[in-house]
């Protein structure tokens, strides 16, 4: 198989394909460099150096100076008018104006904040587990997976319940785009149905933010909008940014690892009777196996600012790499015999969260309680629940995305 990164096609292959060409990629002795095609309106070209060794997204991730986050870390890169209509989410930037900005949202995962999440959480994921077993045995993406983390997030944020449903609708239009699409007129309109739901997304928050900063609530939009000890607050552009960073980058990914997580115990009945034997023992360390085998996000872009000498490869300032989280978590330097699922495993050094560097997911823990307590409801209320046949994928370079995963308990 010839193995192209940048063709999308290749990203329409069977996972375990594509995890056998990145092994092949990780066997080499440097980086391989893949061409990109210029798309008009979509994306500018160029190419990126592909990191698929741990060793080399760690240190790319870990080295936040020299492998810049500026201007933007999805791939291909989308065209100059993305970030104008959407403002800057901190994601694609860089300290100083990186760290102020996380330094504000911080306070809505700060541990105090999320232990006053986690009533809420379990009383969510029993109503989910309520309405599924009233449905009967379905698809578990829909009627499950998908539920709760948009709940959590329009919690933490105040979204009042009549502005729910066209959150839900929004971020369904959204997502349903993938970057990856057969043809470009449908790709254009793919791409304008994507931006005008989240800038409807963002509107939303705006609204609210305003609302807040009149008469401020003790909810987080409140604490975001009002100054902080240090006189720092976010704009209403910024608030709107927040949003749907959150949106994006914590829906799905959580939906996504709970989806391949039901999978992956269904595939795997010993250990599913290792974590079921002892539940609190076990579900951190899989939890993190999850994040690890399944990768939810499988690539992060990053900028070179300078020259640099990466294991042998000599970079030069403006050169694109791409971090293959997906790849570097099955590398068996690292994760012996990695694309076994075992819950027992240290799988702590995972990138599945990014690498050790400034821009680590900050949704980490709010992600490891979610899941922890969608399992745990599962796993007491419906002791036969498991996936049945093999997940519909959404064809994406960037998210491990169900579509539809069905099940039965
Ligand atoms: C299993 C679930 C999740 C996975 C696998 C995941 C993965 C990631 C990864 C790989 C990054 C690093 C981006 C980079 O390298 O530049 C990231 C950043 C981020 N994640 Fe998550 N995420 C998850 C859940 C969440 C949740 C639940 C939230 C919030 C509700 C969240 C919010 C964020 C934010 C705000 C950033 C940007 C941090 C920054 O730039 O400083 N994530 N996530």
């Amino acid at each position: 198989m010839e193995i192209d990164l940048a063709d999308l096609g290749f990203w329409r292959r069977p996972l375990k394909e594509r995890y056998e060409a990145f092994a092949r990629l990780r066997d080499l002795d440097l980086p391989v460099f893949f061409e990109e095609k210029r798309v008009p309106l979509l994306r500018s070209g160029g190419g990126f150096y592909a990191l698929v060794r741990h060793a080399d997204v760690v240190e790319a991730g870990r080295n936040a100076r020299v492998f810049s986050s500026e201007p933007g870390v999805t791939s291909p890169e989308p065209p100059g008018w993305v970030k104008r209509v959407f403002g800057e989410s901190m994601v694609n930037m860089d300290d100083p104006r990186h760290a102020r900005l996380r330094r504000i949202v911080s306070r809505a995962f700060s541990p105090k904040m999320l232990s006053t999440l986690q009533g809420d959480i379990n009383a969510a994921c029993a109503r989910i587990v309520d309405d599924a077993v009233a449905a009967g045995p379905g698809d578990f993406v829909a009627q499950i997976a998908s539920r709760l983390p948009i709940h959590v997030i329009c919690d933490m944020m105040g979204v009042p319940d009549e502005m729910r449903a066209r959150v839900h609708e929004q971020v369904d239009v959204s997502t349903a785009y993938s970057g990856v699409r057969p043809s470009l007129p449908r790709s254009v309109g793919m791409a304008v149905q994507n931006t005008v739901a989240l800038l409807a997304l963002q509107r939303l928050v705006i609204k609210l933010g305003r609302d807040r900063a009149r008469t401020p609530r003790g909810d987080l939009v409140s604490a975001l909008v009002t100054a902080n000890v240090d006189g720092e607050r976010l704009t209403d552009r910024e608030l709107g940014s927040f949003f749907t960073l959150l949106l994006v980058a914590g829906n799905e990914t959580a939906r996504n690892t709970m989806a391949h997580g039901l999978k992956l115990l269904t595939d795997n009945p010993g250990q599913r009777r290792l974590l079921t034997d002892d539940f609190d023992a076990r579900i951190g360390g899989a939890i993190e196996e999850m994040v690890r085998h399944v990768s939810p996000i499988m690539q992060f872009r990053r900028t070179v600012t300078e020259d640099y000498d990466l294991r042998g490869l000599r970079l030069k300032a403006g050169d694109k790499v791409v971090l293959f989280y997906g790849s570097a978590n099955r590398d068996d330097s690292v994760f012996p015999d990695a694309d076994r699922f075992d819950i027992t495993r240290d799988a702590k050094p995972h990138v599945g969260f990014g690498g050790p560097g400034p821009h680590f997911c900050l949704g980490a823990n709010l992600a490891r309680q979610e899941i922890r307590a969608m399992f745990r409801e599962l796993l007491t209320r419906l002791p036969e629940i498991r996936s049945v046949g093999e997940p519909e994928l959404l064809v994406s370079n960037f998210d491990n995305s169900v579509r539809r995963q069905a099940y039965t308990f």
